[in-house]
């Protein structure tokens, strides 16, 4: 197996009396495109934040290329190439679609040409425009945008940063059907180029055609860890998240 991009080790949450997470633990490869599944407010987004710094753990420890980052600020972790996008991004009033992908350049020449109006030459930016079907929005303010294709460019600023891992929350609520699968080839080509992705969706179809693995989460434990093909055959997985119906569906289809 591939050497560990991230590992979480006895992760627990909670909000007051509110346990969110307990005894969270597992390991994504450096080749790795996990899916990390499970019912509304079973604690997705939240081991998403605690992963990316944006909230602390209570207890347990999360390594990223075998460090420790637990208690570490977002944007130091960021900078270390583990990068996230939100279930709803929120986008610069000021700037253009292409200034936000120009301004998300590695070394930070891109920021400075944002800011000092010049918004030249960026071959890379260019082509992620074009990948991510942003073409006929470029030049409009990024806030402007549909949830979808902010969702879509959220996931290109978060890409031309070169992350080792990404992590993605609800990528494709939003986002037209059709685009969906332009997605999930955009998204496979960057992971053999690199980049591990931990994703939360709940598109089966998506999940199925995009990771090897799932993690499920059911109130704040993992109750599953197995290909995507796997699940429908977890009794506990049908029980509190695929739903019966779902899964004879699955398995006859
Ligand atoms: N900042 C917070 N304060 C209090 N409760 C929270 C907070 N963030 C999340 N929660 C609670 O934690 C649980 C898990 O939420 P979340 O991680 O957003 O779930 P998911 O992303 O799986 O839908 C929910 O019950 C939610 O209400
Ligand atoms: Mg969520």
């Amino acid at each position: 197996m591939a050497d560990a991009v991230l590992t979480a080790e006895r992760v627990a949450k909670a909000f007051g009396a509110h346990k969110v997470l307990s005894d969270v633990r597992f390991r994504i490869g450096t080749d790795e495109i996990v899916g990390l599944l499970g019912p509304n407010g079973s604690g997705k987004s939240t081991l998403l934040n605690i992963v990316s710094g944006f909230s602390h753990s209570d207890a347990g420890e999360i390594l990223f290329l075998g460090n420790s980052i637990a208690g570490m600020p977002s944007h130091k972790i960021a900078r270390q190439g583990l990068v996230r996008t939100f279930q709803l991004p929120s986008m610069p009033h000021r700037m253009t679609v292409r200034e936000v992908l120009c301004a998300g350049s590695r070394d930070g020449a891109g920021l400075l040409d944002a800011f000092s109006g010049k918004g030249g030459d960026d071959a890379e930016a260019d082509e992620l425009i074009e990948q991510f079907a942003l073409a006929p929005v470029a030049h409009l303010p990024a806030s402007s945008l549909s949830g979808g294709q902010k969702k879509l460019l959220s996931i290109a600023v978060a890409l031309r940063t070169q992350p080792k891992l990404l992590c993605l929350d609800e990528p494709t609520a939003g986002v037209h059907p059709q685009l969906r699968g332009r997605m999930v080839e955009l998204l496979k080509a960057f992971s053999k180029r690199g980049v591990a992705m931990l994703v939360v969706e709940h598109d089966m179809h998506f999940i199925r055609e995009l990771c090897g693995r799932c993690i499920v989460l059911d109130r704040g434990e993992i109750i599953a860890d197995c290909a995507p093909r796997e699940l429908t055959k977890n009794e506990r997985v049908v029980e509190a998240y695929l739903g019966k119906s779902v899964a004879r569906q699955k398995v006859s289809a």
